[in-house]
């Protein structure tokens, strides 16, 4: 009995070897181990960056969308971008593409603070982790928070105005009520102003938001503020480079465009021009390559699995968001070539241009 098992194991064991052959001998490969094909497993392996933007209408994130893109590839990974225009139903449906897709992380820059929560809890259900990029998704478990230090933006504006304007009438033209940046601005703007409301040297004599920061409506905002103070006014601060272009052209429409100091944010080329014509004060220059490094640079180690260990962490109203947050810059006449030209935001033609004409 003992021998019979030898000799069916013996048999076994030629029969595993010789189709080992000739497996080996189907396969061009002489018993060795067969390589890897290199090409196709770096073509699966490559990790794979969903971004999800709110819109590409202003100028701000056209330069996002190329620096990220950029960054990403730099890292030998590769992104896919959808924009959405504005539209929360549209940015959600992209969101749930770029998931299915099945991408290895996905960043989203939300139109609406509220809404994308939910792609992020779709996301998690699918295994991908989420990155709010410049805007925070509140009430969600979102990953990571990648932004400036936007209170400090508004700190900035405050800061410029009332140096030139220490008294007076003041308007505040906000950006999208929807967008958690806007109430960040306008509060840290309200931070330097309010010591002074309460002296009794300020009042701010109009306070709107401007849906989806359009100029468009940000000039209705103007035109019924100066309307509504009899064209008294002493000073704007709008909350961004496209609104103060929507102010300016209010001011214009009364004669009072240069008279008026206006502040805005985002160092759009046509802000920094109208600094260099004279009727916008100040900008807040925001480094946006910088912007999308760090973010690609974290989203490429998160989408790998590494831990990421961020320095801040802010309340999104559900969490403490681990937050990495970069320094923006204020921008006047003086130190445009300096900041804005010195990093080639912007070309020393571009931004003089108009001032030669
Ligand atoms: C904000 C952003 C600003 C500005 C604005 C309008 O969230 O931080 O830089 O571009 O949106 O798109």
């Amino acid at each position: 009995m003992g021998k019979m098992i030898k000799l069916l194991l013996l048999m076994a064991l030629i029969f595993a070897v010789s189709a080992c052959e000739e497996s080996n001998s189907q396969n061009g490969n002489d018993g060795k181990a067969v390589p890897a094909p290199k090409a196709a497993e770096k073509e699966t392996d490559k990790i794979k960056i969903g971004f999800s933007m709110d819109t590409l209408l202003e100028e701000r994130w056209l330069k996002d969308r190329d620096l990220f893109k950029e960054a990403v590839e730099s890292l030998g990974a590769e992104v896919e971008i959808l924009a959405a225009n504005g539209d929360d139903a549209v940015q959600i449906e992209q969101a749930e593409t770029l998931i299915s897709q099945g991408v290895d992380l996905l960043v989203v820059v939300p139109h609406n603070a509220e809404a994308m929560a939910a792609i992020v809890k779709k996301a998690h259900l699918a295994g991908i982790k989420v990155i709010a990029y410049d805007r925070l998704v509140k009430n969600s478990e979102i990953d990571l928070y990648v932004s400036f230090d936007n209170e400090k933006v508004g700190e900035m504006q405050a800061n410029a105005i009332t140096k030139l304007v220490p008294k007076g009438k003041y308007v505040y033209i906000g950006g999208a009520e929807t967008d958690n940046n806007a109430h960040l601005f306008k509060r840290g703007v309200f931070k330097v102003l309010q010591p002074l409301i309460d002296k009794g040297d300020i009042t701010v004599v109009y306070d709107q938001w401007s849906k989806d920061w359009t100029p468009a409506n940000a000039l209705v905002n103007m035109t019924a503020a100066l309307k509504a103070n009899q064209n008294k006014i002493d000073a704007v601060i709008a909350a961004n480079d496209a609104t103060a272009g929507g102010v300016i052209q209010a001011l214009a429409a009364q004669g009072l465009a240069g008279k008026i100091p206006v502040a805005g944010q985002d160092a759009e080329l046509a802000g920094v021009q109208r600094i260099v014509q004279g009727t916008q004060i100040m900008t807040v220059y925001k480094p946006i390559k910088a912007l999308t490094e760090k973010a690609a640079e974290l989203a490429v180690m998160m989408a790998k699995g590494d831990e990421v260990k961020a320095d801040r962490k802010i309340n999104n109203g559900k969490i403490e968001v681990q937050s990495v947050l970069l320094s923006p810059i204020a921008v006047n006449k003086r130190n445009i070539d300096q900041t804005i030209i010195a990093d080639g935001f912007h070309s020393k033609e571009e931004v003089y241009k108009v001032v030669e004409k």
